[in-house]
């Protein structure tokens, strides 16, 4: 990918993938950013759709300061009361920082949400009318072996849609869920009251970078609106496809003080499993986004 970007001249920036991502070195986060800096980071941010800051030393304040520069801070959505929660676990209340973690107190209650293990592909709250665009997560307690962070590129997805379908879906809509359920799609029968749901566009071009994603994932798509079921889930099955191609993600290998900023209008990320005997611990906070049309 070459870079088109004015860098500024404090930081620099690599690919670290061919269709997906880049490491920023030259940033401190745990201080105040001034704007230019800020803006080259953005425009590197929509270029690339995924940016890794690695040895960070950060609070919590200091990523909602920096997270704020992209968007306003978005806030935890509390899950239904008919949810299936029983897998992930009932996280703790928090507001705006989660801990993403399978950790649990002496008393055996979880410390965080998203609990242990394999976690297919997805986008954070693609389910709502207005997604959360920006995501952060910053590396704290790592496993010796796995719970790597692999993320898709949904422009590299649209790039291989086959060109009748490109056409076919041109203004497709897909309908987006979630049950709190890591590695299964969603019941399709399931009663919609029950888990956040949203129609969106299955094609978004991206206001950043101004570029085409398919925007669907297997954990979350339930269904092409308007198409009898066969053919929805024949398709469905073609696209999700075309996002977990192995040419198509970049898989990151953790350390403690990576921070990962993405974008969800232009990547999915899922993560791998890790041994029962080890622990994980993230934290995430998320801007909201604006509404799809
Ligand atoms: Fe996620």
């Amino acid at each position: 990918m070459a870079t088109k970007i004015k860098i500024h001249d404090k930081i620099s920036i690599k690919a670290i993938h061919p269709v997906i991502g880049a490491e920023v070195s030259g940033v401190d986060l745990s201080q105040e950013l001034d704007t230019e800096i800020i803006r080259s980071i953005r425009e590197a941010w929509y270029e690339y759709g995924l940016l890794l800051f690695r040895n960070q030393r950060i609070s919590g304040d200091d990523q909602l300061r920096f997270a704020s520069n992209f968007g306003p801070i978005a806030e935890r959505h509390k899950p239904k009361p008919g949810a299936n929660i029983k897998e992930v676990g009932e996280a703790p209340d928090w507001v705006n920082l989660m801990l993403v973690t399978d950790k649990k107190d002496e008393d055996g209650k979880p410390v965080g949400g998203l609990g242990h293990g394999e976690m297919w592909f997805h986008s954070d709250k693609c389910y709502h009318e207005r997604p959360h665009r920006a995501s952060f997560l910053y590396g704290i307690e790592i496993p010796k072996q796995g719970g790597h962070t692999k993320f898709s590129s949904l422009y590299g997805a649209y790039d291989n849609m086959r060109g009748e379908l490109k056409e076919k879906l041109a203004e497709a809509r897909v309908m987006q869920g979630y049950d709190y359920r890591n590695v299964e799609r969603l019941d399709l029968n399931i009663d919609l009251d029950n888990i956040f749901h949203f129609s969106q566009p299955l094609i978004v071009t991206n206001p950043g970078s101004k570029r085409k994603a398919l925007y669907v994932s297997r954990l979350n798509s339930m269904w092409i609106e308007g198409m009898i079921r066969d053919e929805s889930e024949q398709i469905l099955s073609e696209l999700f496809d075309l996002t977990e191609d192995q040419n198509n993600y970049y898989e990151h290998i953790w350390q403690p003080g990576d921070l990962m900023m993405w974008d969800n209008l232009a990547c999915l990320h899922a993560r791998t499993d890790w041994p029962k005997d080890q622990t994980r611990m993230l934290r995430r906070c998320t801007t909201l986004g604006e509404p799809l049309g």
